[in-house]
């Protein structure tokens, strides 16, 4: 495939996300970058020239406009879809409020299912495109004080298989990611054991440039100091 792909990027205001965004730039594809922080996505703008939009993908009507704006701003539906934005809160589950829970539906679920059904139906029109959604080891292994957030990546776990055999006579590619601890601003503290973000986005960035015959369905990484499989 040509350099002249497009790609929307969420949670590309820091992070993982950044780090995508950037490496997608810096091998010619065309970016659209989201996240809520302004500053940061106009810092990225300046040294990049890619498209931004903020927006708060726990509302619904954001998503979907922030996609009818990647398309006019792209020209037309992008040919690459990541979907990255994400957070978590800690607590047991008995302790655990409604509004947690809520809050992490809306932007681990909801957002990203909204963003591959539209993406999805374009793609498929077009007879090719690549999805990759970043979902974590923690779908893999029971982490105490982490159950909204692990049964929210692990919908979107099922989403995304079902996704891939959904899309695949089409032609499009669509790829989990199972990051596992990598140092970002995800948590309060910081854990120079994990992962470098620049690992982390540089293997997530490789993934769209595999070779054209083969489709990586599930790239699981981790630092070597976890044990949790
Ligand atoms: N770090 C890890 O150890 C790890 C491990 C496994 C999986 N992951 C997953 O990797 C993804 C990226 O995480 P990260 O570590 O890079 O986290 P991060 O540094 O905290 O970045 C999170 C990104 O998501 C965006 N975001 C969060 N809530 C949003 C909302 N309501 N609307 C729009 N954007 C929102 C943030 O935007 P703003 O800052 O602009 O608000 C930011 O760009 C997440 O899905 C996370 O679950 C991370």
């Amino acid at each position: 495939m040509s350099e002249t792909r497009t790609a929307l990027v969420t949670g590309a205001s820091r992070g993982i996300g950044l780090v995508v965004a950037q490496e997608l730039l810096r091998r010619g594809v065309r970016v659209f970058a989201t996240g809520r922080d302004q500053a940061r996505l106009e810092t990225l703008q300046r040294e990049t020239g890619c498209g931004i939009s903020v927006r708060d993908l726990s509302r619904t009507e954001e998503v979907l406009s922030l996609y009818e704006e990647a398309k006019t701003h792209l020209g037309s539906a992008p040919d690459i879809l990541v979907n990255n934005a994400g957070f978590y809160r800690k607590s047991p589950l008995v302790e655990a409020s409604l509004e947690e829970f809520e809050d992490q539906y809306a932007v681990l679920l909801r957002a990203p299912f909204l963003l591959c059904r539209e993406a999805g139906r374009d793609m498929q029109a077009r007879g090719s495109g690549h999805i990759v959604n970043v979902l974590t080891t923690c779908v893999l292994f029971a982490n105490e004080n982490l159950g909204i957030y692990t049964a929210m990546k692990t919908g979107f776990q099922g989403l995304t298989k079902v996704l891939i055999k959904e899309m695949r006579p089409f032609g499009v590619k669509v790829t989990a990611v199972y990051p596992g601890g990598v140092d970002t601003d995800v948590r309060p503290y910081p854990r120079p054991d994990y992962l470098r973000p620049e690992t982390a986005g540089r293997l997530i960035a490789d993934v769209f440039f595999a070779p054209e015959d083969a489709v990586i369905h599930d790239l699981v990484f981790r630092p070597m100091c976890e044990s949790n499989f």
